[in-house]
């Protein structure tokens, strides 16, 4: 029995091949240079291929799944029926890093049956597109079985070699990890567990989180994620550091047992295998989002794109709290005032019009205000946190109608903040009538938080039952025209093309990590590799804009970036609502500030000049409505110097470009804020040698001359 098998597999082996002759089972991209190929043995087993051309992206690779109360899904297919179609359409983003999307593949759907009892059927859809492939898998209906419990999903992605990677720990409770850089063979997730400042992690085994991006000997640039994450458990990848293999596990409940129930027919998100020959491409790659259904909302111009401030840095750098202390009665359950507060609560009404007064002068449409509800006595540390938050009772000293009516007066709009504690059952239960606060105040968005463990115990921040809650959340927050931005959240995976409301996320080491992670937060190259990563999954709010890069209250943290650094994170992080996270007295007679008044957040078009990896990444976008473009760099420690073209802008205009760069001195450690601003025309032909220093970079503002 052994013997034979080996010699099936070995036959399958020969047999495909991407310089090997095409079978009817092979789908080719409209440009004909991405193949996918779906592949039977002899026993029945399914396998795909992924080519480039003549290169093996992916070589065969097992597909299977193992059932709780079934027999594993596994062998014995044969194919019912196949067929080929071609699709392309141009849709337009709500908002976004640009207008136009092409949405150009071409599509296989097998449709397979097993040859022996229970003869259950599987439907494969593969597509492919110039950008890379994927594909998902339709379970439908079997006789008297009316729902299915998957166990574990096998779909194995074997690569062709001992490719460079750039990963994070597939931890089921976390995203907020620094990115390894090592071969395949040197990943080792475990050794993460509980990374400093991560007060939760669950790495069950050396698996990494997606997008996971690598490159070949080659050159060639391939990053591994899903699409269309619904009802389902979010997949990390295991890897078998010696096979050079990954293979998809998914993050279970220990609460449930399982890993996935779903009631029958129902298609699984997206496996996706996005390819790029130069790096940027897969910055330009709209593929995620083009697997997503399209907008189920209507019209959405209530998710308004925009810069905003909050009553958050100071609570991060220990100048202010969230709580006010306040005790909890155990037997009204209600918290009450014992006269006992610290007096170092930041969401006051006084200090909320205080920021209101400074984002109106400066044109900041939004501010985001942490900490003025009651419940954040008791908001970590504690493993009952259920029933803890509230999210309509603001705290004594912030009178939340005059500061909405301050507000609005001023032209600046409230962002609501709901901080669950990872209670969501207790979120659930108050959703709608916090909404319905919101919507009767007019506020039109919501962060919402995740910290800690998941309540109840054994789920994970990205399991099934979690994947859900998200989900509910942002459908019940459409309903009240609510726009969501979650921290702590499930990760992208496209949703927003058809939820347009899920306007940002977290789901990396943020800002934050910068003001108290006891490893001495980000490193210079963080951004240079999050943007060929985690950004590929969709829009980060990430909270840039640190002028006081030193961190004075914070005496062994520092940011490591230089002040033109933080500005550039303002074009090149992709996010429709961007920070300046920073205290207004920090803002406040700085020239360098101009430029996040004047930065774009929607975008018309946006073109990757340049970048590679790890190392470097330098992005352009032009502003829907205004015609204005911006180009933003970064570098990793390392100095860098950049030859900018000017080719994408229009040919017969002249701009005005301001340039805020590093100046010789600049050093993210030794001399941080050294800027140099400096104002000259721009052409299309124009050229422009940069210097970006050590942690350093540079932001450019172009403005139509009339
Ligand atoms: C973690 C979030 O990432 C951060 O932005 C927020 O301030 C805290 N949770 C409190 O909710
Ligand atoms: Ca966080």
């Amino acid at each position: 029995m052994r013997k034979s098998r080996v010699i099936i597999l070995f036959l399958a082996i020969v047999v495909a091949g991407c310089k090997a002759k095409q079978s009817e089972l092979t789908l080719l991209s409209p440009d004909s240079q991405n193949r996918v190929e779906l592949l039977l043995s002899q026993t029945g087993e399914l396998s795909y291929l992924v080519c480039h051309n003549d290169k093996t992206i992916i070589d065969t690779s097992s597909l299977a799944f193992e059932l709780k109360d079934q027999k594993p899904l596994i062998s014995g297919f044969e194919v019912v029926k196949s067929s080929h179609s071609s699709f392309s359409e141009t849709w337009e983003l709500p908002w976004g890093e640009q207008r136009e999307v092409v949405n150009n593949y071409n599509e296989m759907v097998v449709e397979l049956k097993e040859n022996t009892t229970p003869k259950r059927r599987l439907n494969i859809y593969f597509r492919a597109y110039d950008d890379g492939v994927a594909f998902r898998y339709e379970f439908l209906a079997q006789k008297g079985v009316d729902s299915l419990i998957i166990m574990e999903e096998n779909t194995k992605f074997q690569l062709t070699g001992d490719h460079t990677t750039w990963w994070i720990p597939g931890d089921w409770d976390s995203y907020e990890h620094l990115y390894n850089t090592t071969p395949v063979s040197g990943i080792d997730a475990m050794k993460h567990n509980n990374a400093p400042g991560l007060g939760f992690t669950n790495i069950m085994d050396n698996a990494v989180h997606t997008p996971v991006t690598m490159r070949t000997t080659e050159g060639l640039h391939i990053s591994i994620h899903e699409a269309a994450l619904m009802d389902y458990a979010g997949m990390t990848l295991k890897v078998d550091t010696s096979a050079l293999k990954m293979t998809s596990r998914l993050v279970g409940s220990e609460r449930l047992g399982y890993k996935v129930k779903r009631g029958l027919p129902f298609k699984t998100p997206w496996r996706t295998i996005q390819i790029a020959e130069r790096a940027g491409e897969l910055i330009e790659s709209r593929l995620i989002l083009n697997l997503n259904e399209p907008n189920k909302l209507g019209d959405v111009s209530w998710v308004k794109p925009m810069k905003y401030m909050g009553i958050w840095w100071e609570m991060h750098i220990d100048k202010g709290s969230w709580d006010y202390g306040m005790t909890l009665d155990e037997k009204s359950g209600k918290w009450v005032d014992t006269g006992k507060a610290h007096g170092r609560h930041a969401a006051t009404t006084e200090n909320a019009k205080r920021y209101i007064d400074f984002a109106s002068k400066k044109g900041i449409k939004g501010l985001l205000i942490e900490g003025w509800n009651t419940g954040w006595e008791r908001w970590t540390g504690f493993e009952d946190r259920e029933g803890i938050f509230d999210f309509v009772t603001p705290y004594p000293d912030y009178d939340i109608e005059e500061v909405v009516r301050y507000a609005k007066e001023r032209g600046v709009e409230i962002i609501m903040h709901h901080e669950t504690s990872s209670a969501p059952r207790t979120y659930e239960k108050q959703m709608d009538t916090a909404y319905a606060l919101m919507q009767r105040l007019g506020i039109g968005s919501v962060k919402s938080g995740y910290v800690g463990r998941i309540i109840p115990k054994g789920e994970h921040h990205h399991s099934q039952w979690m994947v859900n809650h998200y989900q509910r959340a942002l459908e019940k927050a459409a309903e009240y025209k609510i726009a969501v931005n979650a921290h702590e959240p499930i990760k992208a995976t496209g949703l927003r093309r058809t939820y347009p409301n899920a306007i940002s996320r977290e789901g990396l080491r943020g800002q934050e990590f910068n003001a108290w992670s006891p490893d001495g937060g980000n490193p210079p190259e963080h951004i240079s590799i999050v943007a060929f990563t985690r950004m590929l999954a969709g829009p980060i709010d990430f909270t840039p804009g640190v002028f006081e890069i030193s961190l004075p209250t914070k005496p062994n943290n520092q940011i490591n970036t230089t002040l033109a650094h933080q500005l550039a994170l303002y074009v090149v992080i992709y996010s429709p609502i961007q920070m300046a996270c920073d205290l207004p007295e920090n803002y406040e007679n700085q020239p360098a500030f101009q430029f996040i008044q004047e930065v774009g957040v929607d975008w018309e078009r946006t073109r990757v000049l340049e970048g590679e990896i790890g190392d470097f990444v330098v992005i352009a976008r032009e502003e829907r409505g205004s015609g204005n473009w911006f180009v933003g760099g970064v570098t990793d420690e390392n100095a860098r110097e950049i030859n900018l073209d000017f080719d994408f802008l229009e040919e017969d205009k002249s701009y005005l470009a301001t340039i805020y760069r590093d100046t010789p001195k600049s050093h993210f450690k030794q001399n941080p804020t050294s800027i140099d601003i400096e104002e000259r025309e721009i052409r299309s032909n124009s050229t422009l040698n940069i210097t970006m220093n050590e942690g350093g970079g540079f932001a450019i503002s172009l403005k139509e001359k009339k």
